[in-house]
Formats: C-alpha cells, sequence, structure tokens
C-alpha cells in the first residue's frame, strides 16, 4: 500500500465518527509496533516523529526507513513531522518524504501563529503532502490555553490547514491528576469546522472513556507518546533484569519489546475505532 498523506486517512475518519492513532516511533523496534499493529486492526495509521529528532538529526534516516515500512504496510500509512519548531524542520521533512507536517505556533500571539502556520501549509502542498496546526495549547510542562471555538474557525480559514489541534483538557505527558476533558467546548468547535479532522493532543494517561466521548464530536487523530515509548522501555528492562546479564542477540531481544508494544497499540487503535 502507498505511503498517504494524512488529509486522505483523516477525512474519511472524519466522516466515519472514528479516530485514527498517531504514535511516536523513536527507533526501528518503535515504527515495527506501529505498523504491525495497523496491519493486524486493518486500519490506517499515523507515524509521527518529534520534532527533537529533526533538531538532532535522527530524523533523515529514521525518515527512509519509516517510508519503506510504510510502503510495505498492506494498511494507508501516513509519515508525519510531530510538533514542527520551524520552517526549516517542515521543509526538511518534505524533502526526506515526510507526507504531512505539523508546525506548532501555539506558543505564539494569533496573529504569528497563523502566519507561520499558513506558510508551513504552503509549503506542504506545493510539495503534495498536508499541514496540521494548533490553536490554543496544550501543556507541555507548561500553562495549558484552552482553544476557542470561534478562533479555531478563524485559524482555520486563514492558514488553510487540514488538520487542527485543539486544547480541550488534555496535556503531554503523564497527568498529576486525572483530566476531564471539555465536551462541549469540543462540540463547539467540532460543529464550527464540520468537515475539519480535529486532533488530540496528549493521549496518554487520557480516560479512554473521556476520549471516546470527543471522537464522535470530531476528533479523527489521537496522539499517543510518552505511554507508548515508556511500554517498550519498560519491557526492555523487565527483559534485561530476567537475563540476568546473559547476552542475547539485540535483534532477538528486541522482538519482546516490540510485541508488547504491538499489543497496546492494538488496543489503542480498537479504543480509537470505537470498536470497544
Ligand atoms: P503524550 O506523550 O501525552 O501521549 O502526547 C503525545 C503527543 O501529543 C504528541 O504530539
Amino acid at each position: 500500500m502507498a505511503i498517504v498523506t494524512m488529509k486522505e486517512i483523516l477525512q474519511d475518519a472524519r466522516r466515519r465518527g472514528i479516530a485514527l492513532g498517531a504514535f511516536n516511533a523513536a527507533n526501528y523496534e518503535t515504527a515495527c509496533a506501529i505498523v504491525q499493529a495497523a496491519e493486524l486492526e486493518e486500519s490506517p495509521v499515523i507515524l509521527q516523529v518529534y520534532s527533537r529528532m529533526f533538531g538532532n538529526g535522527k530524523a533523515e534516516a529514521l525518515g527512509g526507513l519509516l517510508i519503506r515500512l510504510a510502503e510495505k504496510c498492506p494498511q494507508k500509512v501516513a509519515l508525519h513531522l510531530d510538533h514542527g519548531e520551524n520552517l526549516e524542520q517542515v521543509r526538511n521533512a518534505l524533502e526526506w518524504g515526510y507526507t504531512s507536517v505539523m508546525l506548532d505556533g501555539s506558543r505564539l500571539p494569533f496573529d504569528e501563529n497563523v502566519a507561520l502556520t499558513k506558510q508551513a501549509a504552503t509549503l506542504a502542498h506545493q510539495a503534495k503532502a498536508t499541514c496540521e496546526g494548533e490553536i490554543g495549547h496544550v501543556a507541555m510542562a507548561d500553562e495549558t490555553e484552552l482553544t476557542d471555538p470561534e478562533e479555531a474557525r478563524k485559524f482555520a480559514e486563514l492558514t488553510g490547514v487540514d488538520a487542527l489541534a485543539v486544547s480541550i483538557g488534555t496535556v503531554h505527558g503523564y497527568y498529576k491528576a486525572e483530566p476531564k476533558l471539555d465536551i462541549g467546548r469540543c462540540r463547539e468547535i467540532g460543529q464550527a469546522l464540520p468537515n475539519m479532522p480535529l486532533v488530540l493532543h496528549g493521549g496518554t494517561g487520557t480516560p479512554i472513556s473521556e476520549v471516546q466521548k470527543v471522537i464522535p464530536l470530531g476528533i479523527a487523530k489521537i496522539n499517543v507518546a510518552t505511554e507508548f515509548q515508556h511500554c517498550f522501555l519498560k519491557a526492555v528492562q523487565a527483559d534485561l533484569e530476567a537475563a540476568a546479564g546473559k547476552f542475547i542477540p539485540i535483534d532477538k531481544f528486541m522482538d519482546a519489546p516490540t510485541a508488547a508494544c504491538v499489543e497496546h497499540l492494538r488496543k489503542l487503535i480498537r479504543a480509537f475505532a470505537l470498536k470497544e
């Protein structure tokens, strides 16, 4: 199956009132787990790479690997730059074959966020790729700013983004207290933008019962990074302890942590498709 743009799979998800998982790959094993989970669940998926890996040079070679994995997967797979910090990262992603980019201007004043995101969307569209922006701010070890529905409508119109990340009560990383999503706010945003796939960042630790309330209101992409990558690391740690110093070739050793991630992701994919 060809690697596709995010727009192609997200518009369909929004029409159907379901959401797709967008999972952050950081190495070969986490990437394989994402693609295998999508294949087993017969679902499209978004493979995304965090902006830090564009800053430290890892995203280029990893991108080549991800493209190969995506092309071999029988399901549709989009390859996405997550939380792009600037236009250089956007240009690099597009040059390296990523089919989708996010420009995260959510900490900027409205007009500056619009201007930068619009440039990213134009670059993406010139490359036949798609673009995600963020309005309001989902906390990343800072303060959350909830999305105003009218501002979201204006932002989408002015920037031409294909998917819009909104802030309705989630935060990035683990929660200190259980979150409650602002369902009414999400409904208003969904009504203001009836055809726009909305994106929920900060999937980690957000109760599935809360997440499932906002999917029919327009949330079509759900980002999960921390809990998925931690699942991998915890499995590595447990297996290393079990090996008690005995050498195991790395390729064999990694099979079990990868399988643990596949199971974790399959559950999320099913829940986001409202199958269970
Ligand atoms: P979590 O790390 O909270 O799952 O958030 C991931 C995310 O939103 C990536 O953009």
